[in-house]
C-alpha cells in the first residue's frame, strides 16, 4: 500500500518565527548540525517534513532554503523543545550558515510538506545518497517506537527491522552514522572511492540487502540525488516493493505560491501533470514520478 491520496499541504501546520542558534557543530566534511529552540514548531514536526530557513537581517540571500527535519530535540521528560537540521555546504546560504554561532538569529518557517507516512511493515529499508540521509533518523526513531512526532503525537504501526543503505563520495562525508547505530538501525555503507563500506554505488548495497531479506512485508524510503532515486525506484518496481521518494527540487517559497519546485507526476489514465514538491510532496510514491 502506498501513501494515501492527500490534498496539498498548504503549510497548514506551519509557524514562522525568529529563533536563536543553540549549536552549530561540524559533524563531517562540509557538513554541520544546527540546533535551535522552538517548542511550538518542534511539537508539530513529522519525519520527512522540512522547514525554510534564512539568515535573519540579511538581504542576500533573500530567499529561504529548504532543510529537512533531522530530528526533534527533547527535554528529559520527552517533550520536544527544539529542532536539529543537518546541512551540507553547497552555496551562498549554507556557506554563511556554517559561520553561525550560538545566539545568532535565523528566520524559519515550518513544518512544511507531507513527510513520510508510516505504514505497517516488517522490514523498512531507507536508502540515502549524500546529504539525502537527513530525514532518516526521525523516520527510524518513529518506526522503532523510540519517539513520537506531531501534535497530537501520532502512533505508528512500527517495523520489526529497520535497515539503512547510505552512500557518500568518501568516508569523510558520511555523517551521523553513530546516531543510526544508537537508534537500532542496521547500517550498510557505500562510498564512491571505497574508503568505507562497499566500494561502489549505494544501489548495489540495496540489492544485497534485498537479497538477504526474506520478509514479504517490505517498504523502501529513499532520498538523494535524482539518478540514484530513479535506480532505486526501478529496483523497487522490479521486486514489487512499495517505495516512497523524497524529492529535493530547489524551492523559493516553500508554501505553494511560486511554482519553482515542480516535478512531473503521473496521473491516472496515463497522463501526467506538474506538481509542486513543497505542498504535494516532498514525498511521493516512486511510481508516480516521471524521472
Ligand atoms: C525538501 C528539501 C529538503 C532538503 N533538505 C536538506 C537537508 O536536510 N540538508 C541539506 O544540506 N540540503 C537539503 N536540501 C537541499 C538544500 O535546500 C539546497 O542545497 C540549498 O539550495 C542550499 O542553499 P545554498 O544557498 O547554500 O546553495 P545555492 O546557492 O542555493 O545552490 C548552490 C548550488 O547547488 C545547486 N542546488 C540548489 N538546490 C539544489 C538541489 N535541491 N539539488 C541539487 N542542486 C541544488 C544550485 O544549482 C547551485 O549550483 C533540501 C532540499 C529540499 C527541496
Ligand atoms: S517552492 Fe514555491 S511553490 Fe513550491
Amino acid at each position: 500500500m502506498s501513501n494515501p491520496p492527500h490534498s496539498p499541504h498548504y503549510a497548514d501546520q506551519a509557524i514562522s518565527c525568529t529563533v536563536s542558534v543553540l549549536e552549530n557543530l561540524q559533524i563531517a566534511r562540509n557538513t554541520y548540525r544546527l540546533r535551535f529552540e522552538s517548542p511550538q514548531m518542534s511539537r508539530r514536526f513529522l519525519p520527512g517534513q522540512f522547514l525554510m530557513l534564512r539568515l535573519a537581517g540579511l538581504q542576500d540571500p533573500l530567499l529561504g532554503r529548504p532543510l529537512a527535519l533531522y530530528d526533534t530535540v527533547c527535554k528529559d521528560d520527552g517533550t520536544p523543545r527544539g529542532i536539529d537540521v543537518v546541512y551540507l555546504v553547497m552555496g551562498k546560504m549554507t556557506s554563511l550558515l556554517a559561520e553561525a554561532s550560538p545566539g545568532d538569529k535565523l528566520s524559519v518557517w515550518g513544518p512544511l510538506g507531507n513527510g513520510f507516512y508510516p505504514q505497517p511493515v516488517n522490514h523498512l529499508i531507507m536508502v540515502a545518497g549524500g546529504v539525502g540521509y537527513t530525514p532518516f533518523p526521525a523516520v527510524a526513531r518513529e518506526h522503532l517506537g523510540s519517539r513520537q512526532y506531531g501534535q497530537p503525537a501520532r502512533t505508528t504501526p512500527g517495523a520489526s527491522r529497520v535497515s539503512m543503505c547510505y552512500g557518500a563520495r568518501s568516508a569523510e562525508f558520511l555523517a551521523g552514522i553513530e546516531n543510526f547505530s544508537e537508534i537500532g538501525v542496521e547500517l550498510h555503507l557505500a562510498t564512491d572511492n571505497g574508503s568505507r563500506g562497499h566500494h561502489g554505488l549505494v544501489t548495489d548495497v540495496l540489492e544485497q540487502v534485498l537479497e538477504q531479506s526474506d520478509s514479504d512485508s517490505r517498504r523502501i524510503l529513499c532520498c538523494g540525488p535524482e539518478p540514484m532515486m530513479k535506480r532505486v525506484a526501478e529496483i523497487a518496481e522490479q521486486q514489487q516493493i512499495d517505495c516512497d521518494v523524497s524529492l529535493e527540487t530547489p524551492m523559493a517559497c516553500g508554501i505553494g505560491i511560486c511554482f519553482s519546485c515542480v516535478a512531473r507526476v503521473r496521473e491516472e489514465a496515463d497522463g501526467w501533470d506538474y506538481k509542486r514538491t513543497c505542498v504535494d510532496g516532498p514525498v511521493f510514491d516512486a511510481r508516480q514520478i516521471r524521472w
